[in-house]
């Protein structure tokens, strides 16, 4: 697998959603990955023109941070803000830049847009989420 900031096959590209769902400063798109092999949830929105995907966790506490589905950017919808506390991170590399977050970041994930799709690249860390499986039917009576 690719690590960020590498260049990116198709191959490895995961579909996510037509690039237009995701407007300018709107709701992320949040969907299940997989983090050093645990279930977490990452989100991808679009910021001066740029899709931007993280982790949902905040450097704080790892919780996830939207204070509505999807909804991660402050009031200004000028930076990406915790819903717990408060911390802020400046949407294009997610650093903190205000509030309880110190000089930690929050852990991006490369994403793209090809034809018209917005997609994300799987890196060492972070992998698409397992499949869900299917409950087993009843026996038979
Ligand atoms: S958990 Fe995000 S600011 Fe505290």
């Amino acid at each position: 697998m690719a690590e960020p900031g590498a260049p990116q096959d198709a191959a490895s590209a995961q579909p996510l959603c037509p690039s237009a769902d995701l407007a300018e400063r709107g709701r992320a798109l949040v969907f299940d990955v997989r983090l050093w092999g645990q279930p977490a949830r990452a989100f991808v929105l679009r910021h001066d023109g740029v899709l931007r995907g993280y982790i949902n966790r905040c450097a704080h506490v790892p919780v996830e941070m939207d204070w509505q589905p999807g909804e991660f950017l402050d009031a200004d919808k000028r930076f990406i803000i915790c819903a717990i506390h408060g911390a802020t991170y400046e949407p294009a590399q997610g650093r903190c830049v205000g509030g309880p977050c110190g000089r930690s970041k929050l852990i991006a994930l490369d994403v793209a847009e090809r034809d018209g799709q917005a997609c994300w690249y799987p890196s060492r860390d972070v992998q698409p989420a397992l499949p869900a499986v299917a409950a087993a039917p009843p026996p038979p009576p």
